[in-house]
């Protein structure tokens, strides 16, 4: 007997700065729901959330698809509600599982888990502790180091303390004491590598933080290290699988924003070139991260590997993880054996557990 096909509501833009890579990480997620191996166990229902937060239905995210961009303010219906969610643009009962294709803040970091949690309705990917953990990186970098996980030294900064001479005096000197250069100044809330700098002198340091500082309230600064850029994805809820280990290779001094975003900039290789030794330390390591935060469902764990003293640092783990046709987590997952049908089926799967 025929058994009814699994409503799945698939949310994606958002109102973050990664508003447009989440379209096409939707309209990737969407092709492999409706992919005909997946003998239309699904339908779906696009939902569209504007920069501004409005949520629209799926007349309206079906155009958003179609044109792979956002649509201006004067190409929505109007008059346009005022921003943020007022309704949702479906009637919940018509929706089995819900389906987050969020990136960046207001989506991968528990606000959006916490509405469905609310709503006592499934959704892929980690609940709101994960995300929430996932997202800040120095509630990541804390979750981690509790976990025992190997991580390159840090010190976490309050942007409020750059305000004050002598507080910025101390905290100068304990950095450069402690982490020294070249090191690492982070938002701790972004992603894409937007606002952060890689600083070798006290003059450098200063510009980092206080460019940091316009963006987050919470900061941290990094010692930096020489090392490989490897990324491992994991899979699952009870049982949580890890995929090959891949690779980033890129013509630049670090992986900063226009190195990430511009073609031909980088390269990745799947598998990376490792001894099966390391990678499965990897795959260990990526398993760890998942663990410590309280993630599940989908994570891509991103860890520097220095090959000349054999050793790991855990960098970072994103619960919602870039989902382009061209983005590692499904390509690795890809290598691993489970083409982009099976694995949003399993996604789905995950979030029904
Ligand atoms: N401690 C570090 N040592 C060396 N390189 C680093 C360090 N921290 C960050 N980087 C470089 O900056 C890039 C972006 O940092 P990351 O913490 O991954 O931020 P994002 O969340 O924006 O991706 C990394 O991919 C790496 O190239
Ligand atoms: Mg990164």
């Amino acid at each position: 007997m025929p058994t009814s096909p699994v409503r799945v509501g698939v949310v994606f833009g958002g109102a973050s700065g990664e508003h447009d890579v989440s379209i096409r990480s939707a309209a990737t997620v969407i092709k492999g729901l409706t992919d005909p191996s997946n003998q239309q166990r699904f339908q779906v229902t696009p939902l569209y959330i504007d920069r501004e937060g409005r949520w629209w239905p799926d007349t309206v995210a079906n155009s958003v698809l179609q044109q792979m961009a956002a649509l201006a303010n004067d190409q929505l219906p109007q008059p346009l509600p005022a921003q943020g969610l007022r309704q949702l643009p479906v009637d919940p009962d018509c929706i089995d599982v819900w389906y987050p294709v969020l990136h960046g803040p207001n989506g991968e970091d528990g606000t959006v888990q916490g509405l469905f949690t609310l709503m006592q309705q499934p959704f892929v990917g980690s609940g709101v502790l994960g995300s929430a953990v996932g997202m800040d990186k120095l509630a990541m970098k804390a979750a981690f180091a509790a976990a025992g996980i190997a991580q390159v030294p840090y010190i976490g900064v309050n942007a409020a303390d750059l305000e004050n001479p002598q507080q910025l005096e101390r905290l100068l000197i304990s950095l450069e004491g402690e982490l020294g250069y070249p090191c690492f100044v982070k938002p701790a809330n972004l992603g894409s590598s937007v606002g952060i700098s890689k600083v070798r002198n006290r003059d450098e340091l200063l510009a980092g933080l206080q460019l940091a500082a316009k963006l987050d309230p919470r900061l941290v600064v990094e010692q930096g290290v020489k090392a490989r850029e490897l990324e491992c994805a994991v899979l699952g809820r009870q049982h949580l699988r890890a995929s090959v280990v891949g690779e980033v290779r890129f013509d630049a001094d670090w992986y900063d924003y226009e190195t990430k975003y511009t073609e031909g900039r980088s390269q990745t290789l799947i598998p990376a070139p490792l001894s099966d030794e390391v990678s499965q330390r990897i795959q260990t390591m990526a398993i760890d991260a998942c663990r410590a935060v309280h993630a599940f469902g989908q994570a891509r764990v991103d860890v520097f590997y220095d090959e000349a003293d054999d050793r790991l640092w855990l960098n970072e783990i994103n619960t919602l993880p870039g989902f382009t046709s061209q983005s590692m987590y499904p390509t690795l997952w890809e290598a691993s054996g489970f083409p982009l049908p099976q694995l949003v089926a399993e996604l789905v799967a995950t979030a029904q557990e």
